[in-house]
Order: C-alpha cells, then sequence, then structure tokens
C-alpha cells in the first residue's frame, strides 16, 4: 500500500470521557485506524475497545506502549499527566497527540521536544478548533484587510461542569481549573489571530477547592492590541470570539464546541452586516487526519510544539495575576 492511502495506526490512552467527540472523527478520518484503548483498568478497556470498535484492549497504558503495532497515540489522561505520558510514548517511538494542555509549565515542553527529536517522532498538541475551515476563513478575511488592524480580541468559553460526581476539572494535583480547561482556548485563539505573544496579563477568578472556577483576563500585546477573555466551569455556555478592528468586527460561534451546527462568520462594518455559512464540519476529524497525514508524508506535526510552550506561560501568567492580584508580565 502506498503511504498516499495508508491508514495510521491509533491507540488511545484512557478510556475518557472526550473519546466520545474524538473518536468518531479518528474513526472517520480516511487515513487513520483505531487499533487499541488502553485503561488503568481491563473491564474499562474492554469496554471501551467494544464500544468503539477497537480490535485490542490493553490493561495498562505500559502495554500500548509495547505494542509495537501501535504507530501513534492520542492522550486524553488529566492534564497533569500529559507532560509525562507524551514523554513515555515518545521514548516508545509513538506519534503523540496529546490532549490540551500539553504542559502546566513551559519550562516542560522543551525536554519533550528532545525525546521526540531524538525518537523522530510527531508530538502535537490537541487544540482541534484550529483545524475548522472557519478560523482559515477568518484568517484569510484578516489578511485581505476586511477589519483593518485588529486591536481587541474577545474570548469566551464557559459551561456549567456537575458537581455532583468527581471530575479532574476540580482537582488541583491533576491540572483542575478554568484555564487549564477552557481558558486555554481563547489564549491560543487571540495569540494565533494576533500573530504575536502578550506581554503581560491581568486576571481575576472565583476560586472553589483550590482551583479557579471562573476567570476574566486581559492580555495586553503591546500596540493598543488586547484579548479580553472572559471563560469559566461555573455559568452558562458559552463559545465565541470576536476581533475587533480599525474598520470593522468579525465574530464567530461555536468553535470549540462539538461539531455540529454549520459555521456562521459575521463581518460588521461601515457598510453593514454580512455573513458567511460554512457547512458542519467535524474539527476532530480534520484534526486527525492533519497529523496522520503529516506523520504519513514525514513531515513535521501542523502546529510546532513551541506554540504549545508559548501557550502555557501565558496561562501561568494569567494564574499566578489571579494570585498575587496584579500584572503579570509574560
Ligand atoms: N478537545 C476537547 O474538546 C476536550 C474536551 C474535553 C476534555 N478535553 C481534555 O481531555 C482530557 C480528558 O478530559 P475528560 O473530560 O475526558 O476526562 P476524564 O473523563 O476524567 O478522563 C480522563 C481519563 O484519564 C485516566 N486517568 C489516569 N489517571 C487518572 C487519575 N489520577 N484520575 C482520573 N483519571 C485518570 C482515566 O482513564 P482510565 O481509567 O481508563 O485509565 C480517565 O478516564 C483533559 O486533558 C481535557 O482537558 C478536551
Amino acid at each position: 500500500m502506498s503511504e498516499a492511502t495508508r491508514r495510521l495506526k491509533w491507540g488511545v490512552l484512557g478510556a475518557a470521557r472526550i473519546n466520545r467527540r474524538f473518536l468518531p472523527g479518528l474513526k472517520a478520518a480516511y487515513n487513520a485506524e483505531l487499533v487499541g484503548i488502553a485503561s488503568r483498568s481491563a473491564e474499562k478497556a474492554r469496554q471501551a475497545a467494544d464500544q468503539w470498535g477497537a480490535p485490542v484492549a490493553y490493561d495498562s497504558y505500559e502495554a500500548m506502549l509495547a505494542d509495537p503495532q501501535i504507530e501513534a497515540v492520542y492522550i486524553p489522561l488529566p492534564n497533569s499527566l500529559h507532560i509525562e505520558w507524551a514523554t513515555k510514548a515518545a521514548w516508545a517511538g509513538k506519534h503523540v497527540l496529546a490532549e490540551k494542555p500539553l504542559a502546566l509549565q513551559p519550562e516542560e515542553i522543551a525536554p519533550l521536544e528532545a525525546v521526540a527529536r531524538q525518537n523522530n517522532v510527531n508530538v502535537m498538541e490537541a487544540f482541534m478548533y484550529r483545524f475548522h475551515p472557519q478560523q482559515a476563513r477568518v484568517r484569510e478575511l484578516l489578511a485581505a484587510d476586511a477589519i483593518g488592524q485588529p486591536r481587541v480580541i474577545r474570548g469566551t468559553f464557559a459551561f456549567v461542569m456537575a458537581t455532583d460526581t468527581p471530575n479532574i476539572r476540580s482537582k488541583p494535583e491533576l491540572g483542575g481549573g478554568a484555564t487549564w480547561d477552557v481558558g486555554c482556548y481563547p489564549v491560543n485563539l487571540s495569540r494565533w489571530m494576533f500573530g504575536k505573544e502578550p506581554v503581560s496579563a491581568y486576571a481575576q477568578a472565583t476560586l472553589k477547592n483550590g482551583v479557579d472556577f471562573s476567570v476574566a483576563a486581559v492580555l495586553d500585546f503591546g500596540e493598543g492590541c488586547r484579548a479580553v477573555l472572559d471563560y469559566g466551569l461555573d455559568y452558562g455556555r458559552r463559545s465565541f470570539y470576536e476581533i475587533i478592528g480599525t474598520k470593522g468586527t468579525l465574530s464567530v460561534e461555536n468553535m470549540w464546541q462539538e461539531p455540529g451546527p454549520p459555521a456562521t462568520i459575521y463581518l460588521r462594518d461601515d457598510k453593514g452586516l454580512t455573513t458567511e455559512e460554512l457547512p458542519p464540519m467535524n474539527h476532530f476529524r480534520l484534526e486527525a487526519e492533519a497529523f496522520s497525514q503529516a506523520v504519513l508524508d514525514g513531515h513535521p506535526a501542523p502546529y510546532p510544539l513551541s506554540d504549545s510552550a508559548a501557550n502555557s506561560r501565558v496561562c501561568v501568567a494569567i494564574l499566578e495575576s489571579i494570585r498575587e492580584g496584579k500584572v503579570v508580565t509574560v
């Protein structure tokens, strides 16, 4: 079989809830094949493998990494475990797509990058929304000067997390909290769309059980450019960004939700409102396909680890600002 039509063989580390969103995308990808699911519990692994039609159930993460037929792993573990298992997987010669946030400290990225290089594998953080064509279209409109110079980016991501059952999001020791769970998305988006890094961060938060549950943050990108972000685990569902430029505004909804509704882009300028509707698209499938194709073609991952380090640095600055109650240099 030629590399062009070959399917990359994937395994999943953990019978996580997010699998119900990622795995339909992976299974629909033209160039990927789900081989197995690993869990700390043999029973959970078997159930998950049956549910998702994976031929192999592994009763430990180590067992999956030791299986030579697995070429790439998806890591949907608690946030605090991403770096550890991404590094172990890279040492085992597996390509790695790790859920966001890849690192809770930016300094953790360089050692992982060195291991990936040494073992000739791709490692990427799974910000799926970057693969949805609506973001590519927004970037096209920015490049075409549709709204002039971007000055303010407003981004929000929120939902009400059920608190009657245990959740990794409310555990500080597992990298819980709204900044790592939902805030990292609008942080990523604002850095991407401005095309530069913020110089400082200021944030206020509501804290519960030692983690940030809802946050309002301002990132100063210099030269009059700011991101104004709100995100939380304790208020109504929100998924929205707006880029306000010197001549107009672009707004987009639902970009970090489940695949589903058509994607609408709203452009408001002096001439009025123009809307563009893109067809429904599964960004998890597009992410799995782009990652798999890069591996199959021997190309670097679509987004570099330097981006993950930079995103982590900004999230750490937001959390420091919440703790210290002052503006923090990024
Ligand atoms: N891209 C997105 O849209 C999106 C959406 C939601 C979540 N996520 C990310 O996906 C990851 C998983 O989130 P989730 O909501 O799916 O979490 P979850 O249901 O709690 O799954 C995490 C899995 O990690 C494994 N695990 C290993 N050590 C653990 C420990 N000490 N405590 C708890 N679980 C442990 C468990 O699998 P086994 O018991 O099978 O070993 C568990 O099922 C997070 O990094 C989150 O940020 C991304």
